[in-house]
């Protein structure tokens, strides 16, 4: 749905002057005596689409509410697209900028075009009609422009809030859980979507509580959980936090797996958590594979699979944030 996108002319802008699109510096917020956001810090390039990850009431929507000048911080300061956040620079952030919320905010009684039209005019754009045009467009609803909002479904809703959100063209997209709800079709069309945008240099921050959502779509993470507590790739978040394992499995069990794995180095440790399927901690898998696979012939085993056991950015997640946390806020 994307290929009739061209969007980033803002970006291209922003782009020019060498900034990095956020940065973020010990942002802090308390309402009353809760803290929802305590010194966090992080960057954002230009053109990345950068994934914020955290439970229920860790902080997520108050920090897109602050990076798009909703709310003012408790301490702290960021800028946005180089411009620092003030009472003085909102209007000029605001112009650069885009929000789509978590819940789309349509006016029901109005119809989908209506609905743009009535934004791009608060927004005060000019070419309204071929902006409009151009976003329902790649959220693939110009079929359904004069049907009333309220008669949508859910997940079309949130499509033509994500519209909305492209009418001004932004630098900056600040989407909050953009793919809640959505069917699997939708939500691959929304990531498509985003792919096209980065590809015209648009910046995305996006919230998601879909995991594989974020580590397919996302350049980089940050989970948060009212503090900052990791950011990175995803790739170098596992790397980061989980040991490399090789997973064997053979059609029988070893007879005795310590002196056949011991002859194989690289292997630091192994378990065999089933009869016949071994699990090696090993330095580096694609080095110790090829010995570890003529070891295991040499003794007359039968390979079934050999592997490096992958872990998810969940993996990573749960292993930061644990089950249950959203509860415990
Ligand atoms: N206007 C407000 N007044 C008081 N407390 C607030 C306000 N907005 C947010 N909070 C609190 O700040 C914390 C962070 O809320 P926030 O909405 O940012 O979480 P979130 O990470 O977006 O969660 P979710 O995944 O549920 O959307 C929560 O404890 C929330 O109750
Ligand atoms: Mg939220």
């Amino acid at each position: 749905m994307t290929s009739s996108t061209t969007f980033g002319s803002k970006a291209a802008r922003v782009r020019a002057a060498g900034e990095p699109a956020l940065v973020v510096e010990h942002l802090t917020k308390h309402f009353g005596s809760r803290i929802a956001l305590d010194d966090v810090c992080f960057e954002v390039e230009q053109g990345e689409v950068f994934g914020l990850l955290g439970p229920n009431g860790a902080g997520k929507t108050t920090m897109i509410r602050i990076l798009g000048t909703l709310i003012k911080p408790t301490f702290g300061n960021a800028t946005v697209t180089g411009i620092s956040l003030s009472r003085e620079t909102g209007s000029e952030i605001r112009a650069r900028i885009s929000i789509m919320p978590e819940t789309p905010g349509l006016y029901l009684r109005l119809t989908v075009w209506e609905n743009l039209e009535c934004f791009a005019g608060l927004y005060q754009l000019s070419h309204v009609n071929e902006r409009i045009r151009k976003a329902l467009a790649s959220v693939n609803l110009a079929d359904r422009q004069n049907e009333l909002c309220g008669s949508l479904s859910k997940g079309l809703r949130q499509r033509v809030a994500l519209a909305r959100s492209l009418l001004s063209d932004p630098a900056v997209l600040f989407l909050d859980e953009p793919t809640s709800g959505l069917d699997p079709v939708a939500a691959h069309e929304v990531h498509d979507l985003i792919g096209a945008l980065r590809e015209h240099g648009v910046t995305t921050l996006v919230t998601t509580h879909r995991l594989e959502e974020a580590e397919r779509l996302c350049d980089r993470v940050a989970i948060v959980n009212t503090k900052l507590l990791l950011v990175g790739k995803p790739d170098t978040l596992r790397a980061d936090l989980f040991s490399r394992k090789l997973e064997v499995r053979l059609s029988s069990r070893l007879r005795d797996p310590s002196r056949v794995f011991s002859e194989v180095l690289g292997v630091k440790h192994w378990e065999e958590p089933e009869a016949g399927s071994y699990l090696l901690d090993v330095e580096d898998p694609d080095l110790v594979a090829p010995p570890l696979i003529r070891t295991l012939v040499g003794c007359g085993a039968d390979v079934l699979a050999v592997g490096e056991r992958r872990h998810s950015l969940e993996d990573v997640y749960l292993q930061l944030i644990g089950d249950g946390a959203g509860e415990r806020k």
